[in-house]
């Protein structure tokens, strides 16, 4: 009885122990898939370095609890000169991955080069412009400055304010 009772006390701690390092490594894994560039955060900025981002690429990290899309643009994506971030003679499209509708997250289609909104089926272009549905307007661009190669989420640069006064 004894035995029998250790024996089931024994196997409850070891399923609890595999079920908390189970948990851990999915949580650090959920971490990596949600935030896979090195970035810094410190006091509501975020510091993310783009130099070893790909053309074509898209990273999403989080910055004040929201999703951000950064999008290396290759050469065959249509610029735009007025929401581009460039640094170091590359452009980035950097929104805030909610769409203006009612906050969705939408979802990257690389074939089409859109971001689709799964909700109510709305589309935003390469730039983050809305092209299709209800979004009543483009995604959101976070207050950014540009370090270098680095990008600090957060900051309101000189670049940052110069898109604003022209949108
Ligand atoms: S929330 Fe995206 S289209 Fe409605």
């Amino acid at each position: 009885m004894a035995i029998s009772e250790s024996r089931r006390s024994f196997m409850g701690f070891a399923f609890g122990a595999v079920a908390a390092v189970g948990g851990a490594f999915s949580l650090v894994a959920m971490k990596k898939t949600w935030d896979p560039l090195p970035s810094v955060k410190a006091a509501g900025f975020t510091t993310v370095d783009l130099s070893s981002m790909q053309d074509g690429e898209l990273r999403t990290i989080e910055w004040r609890k929201k999703p951000i899309f950064i999008l290396k643009k290759a050469a065959d994506m249509t610029k735009d000169s007025k929401r581009d971030v460039v640094i170091d003679n590359a452009s980035y499209t950097v929104v805030i991955g909610l769409c203006t509708h009612l906050g969705c997250i939408p979802a990257y289609a690389p074939s089409e080069q859109l971001f689709k909104c799964a909700c109510h089926g709305g589309e935003f272009d390469i730039s983050g412009v809305n092209v299709f549905g209800p979004p009543p307007r483009p995604l959101d661009i976070p207050p950014f400055k540009i370090e270098g190669t680095k990008l600090v989420l957060g900051e309101e640069g000189p670049e940052y304010q110069k898109m604003v006064a022209e949108a």
